[in-house]
C-alpha cells in the first residue's frame, strides 16, 4: 500500500494582503510551499499532488517537477479544493495524506508518525491534532466525553464553549480513496459560504464510521501562515533550525539571532559567524572561517580560513586563506586566489585575482585578470566599458600597479612590470617594464610671494 500527499495550495490568502499567492510568500529565501514538498516527500509519499489556483502558473514553475500540479479554478474551500485531486488518482488504492500549503514548518519525521499512527487504528480517516496556547483562527477539534472526534467547528463559526477549546485541526489528514464520495455530500452552509474539508469528518462520523485524531506532541510546527506576522514567526523558526544545525555541525555562532542561513547552506567546523551575517542560496564555506559581521555571502563558494568582514559576496569563489574587507563588494563570476587580499571599497567583477595578490584599497576591478603576487594600488581603476562593449584588462605575475591609476581596456601588463602612479595606461606595458604616463611636475620657484598671497 502506498501513500500519496495532496497540498492544498490554491488559496489567495487574502490577508496576506498581496498580489503573490499565499504559498510562494518565501521563508528563509525559499517559497513556503517547498518546504511542504519537502515534508511530503520526508513522509515518503511517493506520489505528490499540489491543488493550484491563485498565481498557478507561478505555483507550477515553484513546484518544478517535484509533484504533479492540478488547478481548482475557483477556490471554493479546501472541500472542494481537495476534490479536484480525484482526476489524478482515479487508478490510485493507496492512502492519502492531504496537507495545507501555508505550513511551512511541517516535518518529513512527523507526518510519518502521524501515518504509522493512521495505519495502526485501520480507521478509514484520521486528522492530525495539535494544543495551541493560542488557538484563535484555527478550526477547534470537538470530542465527546469518550474522547471520539464528533466534528470540527471553524474558529468564525464556534459558539463561546468551542472557543474555549485549545486542541486545533493542523489541516492535515489520512484519507482512503473512498472520501472524495464523501467530499461531493458536503454543502457549504457555514459563515463563509466554502465547502469545508474538516466537515468531512462530521459526515463520516454521522455516518456511523470511526475517525481517529493524533494528537502531535510538539504544536509548534502547525503553524498555518495566513499573515505576515505568522510569517515571521515563521521565518524565526526556520532561521533558528538551520543556525542550530550548523551549532551542531561545529560552527560558531555568536549570537543565532541575528545570523540569517538560508536552509541548504553548507558551513564547515571550527568557522565562526558574527552578527548580522546573511549565507543565502547555494553557498559552501569551507572551516575555520571568520565571517562577518555586516556581511552577505550569496551563491558562492569559500574555502578554508577565509575572512570577510563587512562585505558582500555574490556568485564568487574564494580560495583558502583569503581575505575580504572590510566593505567589499565581489560580484557574480569573482574567482579570489588563496591568500589574496581584496580590501576595503573594492568592487571586483568577474574577474580572476590570483594567489597573494592584493588589491587593498578603493579600486573597481572588472572583467580582469590578475596573475599571482600582484599589487594593485589604492584607487585602481580598470576602465572596462567603452560605451558599447566591455574589454579585458589582464595583469601578469608579480606587477605593480601605483596608486591612482586607470587601465583603459582592452590592454595589459606584463610580467614584473610597473606602473607609475597616476597613469592612465592605454597601451601594454610590456613584461620588467615601467609605464608611466602623466604629465611631469613643474615647481615654479617664489610663486606665492611673486603673487602676493603671502
Ligand atoms: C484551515 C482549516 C482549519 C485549520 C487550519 C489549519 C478549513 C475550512 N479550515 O483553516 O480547520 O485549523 O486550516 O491551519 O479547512 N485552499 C485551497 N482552496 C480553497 C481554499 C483553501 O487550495 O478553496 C488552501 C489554501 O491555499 C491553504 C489551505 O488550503 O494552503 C488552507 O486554507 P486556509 O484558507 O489557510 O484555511 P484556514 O482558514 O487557515
Ligand atoms: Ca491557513
Amino acid at each position: 500500500m502506498g501513500l500519496a500527499a495532496v497540498i492544498l495550495a490554491a488559496g489567495k490568502g487574502t490577508r496576506m494582503k498581496s498580489a503573490k499567492a499565499k504559498v510562494l510568500h518565501p521563508v528563509a529565501g525559499r517559497p513556503m510551499l517547498s518546504f511542504v514538498l519537502d515534508a511530503a516527500a520526508g513522509a515518503g509519499a511517493e506520489k505528490i499532488i499540489v491543488v493550484a489556483g491563485h498565481g498557478a502558473a507561478e505555483v507550477v514553475a515553484a513546484v518544478g517537477g517535484r509533484a504533479e500540479v492540478v488547478l481548482q479554478e475557483e477556490q471554493l474551500g479546501t472541500a472542494h479544493a481537495l476534490l479536484q485531486a480525484e482526476a489524478a488518482l482515479k487508478t490510485y488504492a493507496g492512502d492519502i495524506l492531504v496537507l495545507p500549503g501555508d505550513a511551512p514548518l511541517l516535518r518529513g519525521e512527523t507526518l510519518r508518525d502521524f501515518y504509522t499512527y493512521y495505519r495502526a487504528q485501520g480507521a478509514p480517516a484520521a486528522v492530525l491534532t495539535a494544543r495551541f496556547a493560542d488557538p484563535a483562527g484555527y478550526g477547534r477539534v470537538i470530542r465527546d466525553q469518550d474522547g471520539n472526534v464528533l466534528r470540527i467547528v471553524e474558529h468564525r463559526d464556534a459558539t463561546e464553549e468551542e472557543l474555549s477549546v485549545s486542541e486545533v485541526n493542523t489541516g492535515i489528514y489520512c484519507f482512503k480513496p473512498a472520501i472524495f464520495s464523501v467530499l461531493k455530500r458536503i454543502s457549504p452552509d457555514n459563515s463563509q459560504k466554502e465547502y469545508y474539508l474538516p466537515d468531512a469528518i462530521r459526515l463520516l462520523r454521522e455516518e456511523g464510521v470511526s475517525v481517529a485524531a493524533w494528537e502531535a506532541p510538539d504544536a509548534a510546527e502547525f503553524l498555518g501562515v495566513n499573515d505576515r506576522r505568522q510569517l515571521a514567526v515563521a521565518e524565526e523558526v526556520i532561521r533558528r533550525r538551520v543556525v542550530e544545525s550548523l551549532m551542531d555541525a561545529g560552527v560558531t555562532v555568536v549570537d543565532p539571532r541575528a545570523t540569517y542561513v538560508h536552509p541548504g547552506v553548507v558551513v564547515g567546523p571550527d568557522t565562526v559567524i558574527y552578527p548580522f551575517t546573511f549565507l543565502e542560496g547555494e553557498t559552501v564555506i569551507g572551516s575555520e572561517c571568520c565571517i562577518g559581521p555586516w556581511t552577505r555571502i550569496t551563491d558562492s563558494r569559500l574555502g578554508d580560513k577565509v575572512a570577510v568582514h563587512n562585505a558582500v559576496v555574490l556568485g564568487a569563489t574564494v580560495a583558502d586563506g583569503a581575505a575580504i574587507g572590510p566593505f567589499s563588494y565581489l560580484r557574480p563570476g569573482t574567482v579570489i586566489g588563496p591568500g589574496a587580499k581584496v580590501g576595503g571599497f573594492v568592487e571586483v567583477k568577474k574577474s580572476v585575482i590570483g594567489e597573494g595578490s592584493k588589491v587593498p584599497h578603493l579600486s573597481y576591478i572588472g572583467d580582469a585578470e590578475i596573475g599571482r603576487s600582484v599589487n594593485v594600488g589604492a584607487g585602481t581603476i580598470t576602465c572596462n566599458y567603452d560605451g558599447r562593449r566591455k574589454w579585458p584588462t589582464v595583469i601578469e605575475d608579480g606587477a605593480f600597479i601605483g596608486s591612482n591609476t586607470n587601465l583603459v581596456a582592452p590592454v595589459r601588463v606584463g610580467k614584473g612590470a610597473y606602473i607609475g602612479a597616476g597613469s592612465t595606461i592605454t597601451r601594454d606595458v610590456p613584461a620588467g617594464a615601467l609605464g608611466i604616463a602623466r604629465s611631469r611636475q613643474r615647481n615654479i620657484p617664489d610663486w606665492v610671494k611673486k603673487k602676493g598671497r603671502e
